[in-house]
């Protein structure tokens, strides 16, 4: 008998929770024509501002432009160095090379698979040894847990770099007392649909408590505006702006991210006790709450529990097949030389298990047993 696969991420669960508020909050920006900067895009930054703690938040029109417009405003380019890590997806390697400056690939823990300070500390030096001027670090909170800032900034403060978190799968999590996006300097996120925080198109935001720094990003995102308004252009900036309609839906999604986070929560608590015995399940640090944007295994016989899972109707993905670094955009990309062995590794092993708020028990317990039937075959 052929089994219905259960969705990876259930955007239509969502939408039937929110069905009549999100046409209406659609309806309401269509019928009041003011497309671009409506009222609802402040209202926005208003709210995330109140969420996650962080003075400033300036939407944007995805979490890519949002890290290159931080750069940016720093005025990072050609010569600089910016640490990122390898095991991490496209956008965090693209930001800096799109301006012209010289990522540099750092290994990441093997617990949380987040950027590795010791091999951030190893990094700066080979970048200076090569005549690059260190700059800045993008540590990313991989599947939603925040990495660990305050090594990372000890770190950086040794070596004057500027800290950009890279929230885009984090938003709404915790670190020590802290939401993402306000464990650095300055951060970024993404509204990309399947993201904790998701709109139905593409957006963006970046979180800074830096006045001088919001301003500028609030220019820059908006052709390089000055005080004299859409014409007055007093730097170079781009399109950047995160439509009305999508602040809007934003607006209603925001409204139930903390139950939402809640429920994802409750399923990572059962597949814990599910599968911890069997399985490297993720590891959370103290003082850490998960967005849980992924719930990511490490299996040695990866690809063959995958084809079994399929089969059972279990979708799952990987995330990420391979480091960045060795990415042919990438191509002879400057690396710590401490190695990116743990990156490396890492790609032959994840697997994510679907994950969202609204997978019931019913569903999890599907998850839980198939994937112990696939692993007990190999341990047996
Ligand atoms: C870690 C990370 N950084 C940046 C981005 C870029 O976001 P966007 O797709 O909105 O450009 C994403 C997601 O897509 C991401 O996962």
């Amino acid at each position: 008998m052929a089994v219905s696969p259960i969705p990876f991420v259930d955007l239509a669960a969502q939408r039937r929770r929110l069905e009549g508020r999100i046409e209406a909050a659609v309806q309401r920006v269509v019928a009041g024509g003011a497309y671009i900067m409506g009222p609802e895009v402040a209202e926005l930054e208003r709210r995330m501002g109140e969420h996650s703690g962080v003075k400033h938040v300036v939407s944007c029109a995805n979490g890519t432009q949002a890290l290159e417009l931080v750069l940016r405003a720093w005025g990072i380019g050609p010569g600089d160095a910016v640490f990122v890590p390898a095991f991490t997806f496209a956008a965090t390697g693209e930001a800096p090379a799109w301006l012209g400056a010289t990522p540099v690939f750092c290994d990441v823990e093997e617990q949380t698979f987040n950027l590795d300070p010791a091999s951030l500390e190893v990094a700066i030096g080979h970048a200076e040894r090569q005549g690059l001027r260190p700059r800045a670090v993008i540590p990313v909170d991989l599947f939603g847990v925040p990495a660990d800032y305050q090594a990372i900034h000890a770190i950086a403060r040794r070596h004057g770099l500027l800290v950009l978190q890279d929230a885009a799968q984090s938003y709404g999590a915790m670190r020590d007392g802290r939401r993402a996006g306000g464990h650095a300097l300055a951060g970024a996120t993404s509204f990309y649909p399947a993201k904790p925080l998701g709109c139905y198109g593409d957006g963006g935001a970046m979180l800074t408590d830096d006045d001088e720094l919001a301003a500028k990003l609030r220019s820059l995102r908006f052709h390089g505006m000055g005080g004299g308004g859409q014409y007055d252009n007093v730097q170079v900036g781009t399109t950047g702006r995160l439509d009305t309609i999508q602040a809007a839906i934003l607006l209603e999604k925001l409204a139930i991210l903390d139950e939402e986070q809640a429920a994802r929560q409750r399923v990572a608590d059962r597949y814990e006790q599910g599968l911890s015995n069997l399985a490297a399940t993720p590891r959370v640090p103290e003082g850490v709450a998960s967005a849980w944007a992924q719930y990511t295994l490490r299996i040695s016989d990866r690809d063959a529990v995958k084809a079994e899972l399929a089969e059972a109707g279990i979708p799952t993905m990987v995330y990420y097949p391979k480091a960045l670094a060795d990415q042919a955009a990438f191509a002879g990309a400057l690396t710590s030389p401490g190695g990116l062995e743990v990156s490396r590794r890492l790609t032959g092993e994840v697997l994510s298990l679907p994950i969202h708020p609204y997978l019931d028990e019913a569903a999890q317990d599907r998850v839980v047993d198939a994937v112990r039937t696939a692993l007990l075959k190999r341990a047996g």
